[in-house]
């Protein structure tokens, strides 16, 4: 049964909250012990669904997935890995966009591969035709058949020489997954180089790969025919450490992310100074406030990294309506990633979408009728209001918005909320949130 949270807004966040191992990472990390010929360990595991589903599909291929009760690390042993059946593969359509991550590793495993329509955010069309490319330049066979897509490699993945159209974070992830015990040398160009893919090598360098990351996007792989196990521990979620900074600007609180990374959210960090937000920048974590006096509006593009990430951009918007006077900010990741300013919109905040390109650099998006550049006036006072999430960071803007609002708020299918930011209600209430959980009718 669905949860609903009736919110009483109007309460500063205060306090401390943990944020543990990066959702953009974790799963990858489940998906690369598959590579390996002995176990693996995983640490700073956070319990979040797209972790489940993983786990559930790496069980049905054979894999043994064993979770320490005390310290939740996961010891994952694929040496008896086998073909699942394609009905309980099918079961998990629809949960998470994490199984197309699986093709290589399962071909190098088991020799095929069945991945169940995907599912994921409705953030834009997310198609997978770049995965899709890649494996067929490795020389994979790819054939769509009911309820998902087959993949084969009758003669072996082999090296190839791969340039992607954008720097797509999956595919990258998929030429990566791939290559390492392909036979022979693989050139990525273009390549995305988020520190959750660094991480990622990270890991299949511990397994055995060789990988190299050059300065202009370009990843060089050499194929190696075996890999053993891995004992890592993943990097911190950024994403969620964004967020709770976000809610304490929104909230005018005062939160502590115990986790949170300056290395890998310098360009974060950055622009919430210009905001106006306070920082305290320790070994352990970081002291996110509001100031007390004025936000300050300011202009932004998302882009890939190190630009600034789109999964910032929603939770920073909500504090973007409080800044005095006009924000702007161009979404150049993804070509529907406003939808979720409807809800602000009824909430009070004065908020325009609109299809041009409103930044210093036209997007793939600009005259394509996506509504992708948002203008924001502040600051506007906010009121609660019912609301249905949208989608993972959608919906936790809302929450913060909600948060923040006069009066009372009833949100809707907050357990897509789960899916990227671990006890998510549990944080809220240590940290000082008015509200109540009741089952939907
Ligand atoms: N794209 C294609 N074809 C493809 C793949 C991607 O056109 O085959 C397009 C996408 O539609 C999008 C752009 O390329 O416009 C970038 O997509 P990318 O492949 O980089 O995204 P992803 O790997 O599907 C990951 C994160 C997202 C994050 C993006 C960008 C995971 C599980 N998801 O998605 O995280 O926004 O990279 O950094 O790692 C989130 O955490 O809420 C989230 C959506």
């Amino acid at each position: 049964m669905s949860s609903v949270l009736t919110i009483r807004g109007g309460v500063p966040l205060t306090g401390r909250v943990t944020v543990r191992g990066a959702k953009n990472l974790v799963p990858k990390a489940m998906v690369a012990a598959l590579l390996g010929n002995e176990p693996s360990v995983l640490r700073n595991v956070p319990e979040i669904k797209d972790v489940e589903v993983v786990t559930s599909l790496l069980q049905l291929h054979g894999v043994t997935v064993e979770k320490d009760p005390h310290t939740g690390d996961l010891t994952l042993d694929p040496t008896n890995a086998k073909t699942a059946s394609h009905t309980a593969i099918d079961a998990h359509a629809g949960d998470s966009r994490i199984p197309i991550l699986l093709c290589g590793p399962l071909i190098h495993a088991i020799g095929e591969a069945f991945i169940p329509d995907l599912g994921g955010c409705k953030i834009g069309d997310r198609p997978i035709d770049y995965h899709l490319n890649v494996l067929r330049q490795f020389g994979a066979v790819v054939e769509k058949r009911p309820g998902g897509i087959h993949i084969s490699a009758p003669g072996g993945l082999k090296g190839a020489k791969i340039s992607l159209p954008y720097p797509s974070v999956g595919a990258t992830e998929q030429v990566l997954l791939s290559a390492t015990r392909a036979e022979g040398i693989t050139e990525l160009s273009g390549a995305a180089t988020e520190p959750e893919i660094v991480d990622l090598i990270a890991v299949l360098q511990k397994m055995g790969a060789i990988i190299s990351v050059q300065t202009d996007r370009t990843i060089r792989i050499e194929g190696v025919p075996d890999l053993g196990g891995y004992n890592h521990r993943a990097l911190s979620d950024r994403n969620e450490s964004a967020s709770w900074a976000s809610a304490a600007l929104v909230t005018r609180g005062d939160i502590f992310v115990e986790g949170a990374t300056q290395r890998d959210m310098m360009t974060f960090l950055n622009t919430y100074r210009k905001v106006g937000g306070g920082m305290d920048i320790g070994d352990d974590g970081i002291r996110f406030y509001h100031k007390g006096g004025k936000l300050t509006p300011l202009v932004l593009e998302t882009d890939v990294h190190p630009g600034f990430m789109t999964d910032w951009q929603q939770p920073l918007i909500v504090a973007l309506t409080q800044a005095e006077g006009v924000s702007i900010v161009h979404e150049t990741v993804y070509e529907n990633r406003f939808g979720f300013t409807e809800a602000l919109i009824r909430m009070g905040a004065n908020i325009q979408v609109h299809r041009e390109c409103l930044g210093s650099v036209p997007c793939r998006f600009g005259q394509r009728n996506f509504l992708h550049s948002a203008v924001i006036s502040g600051p506007a006072q906010l009121t609660g209001t019912d609301i249905d999430v949208p989608d993972l960071r959608g919906g936790f803007s809302h929450l913060i918005a909600a948060l923040a609002a006069n009066g009372t708020s009833r949100v809707t299918g907050i357990d897509i909320i789960n899916r990227g930011y671990e006890r998510f209600t549990e944080k809220l209430a240590g940290l000082g949130a008015d509200f109540d959980i009741t089952s939907a009718e």
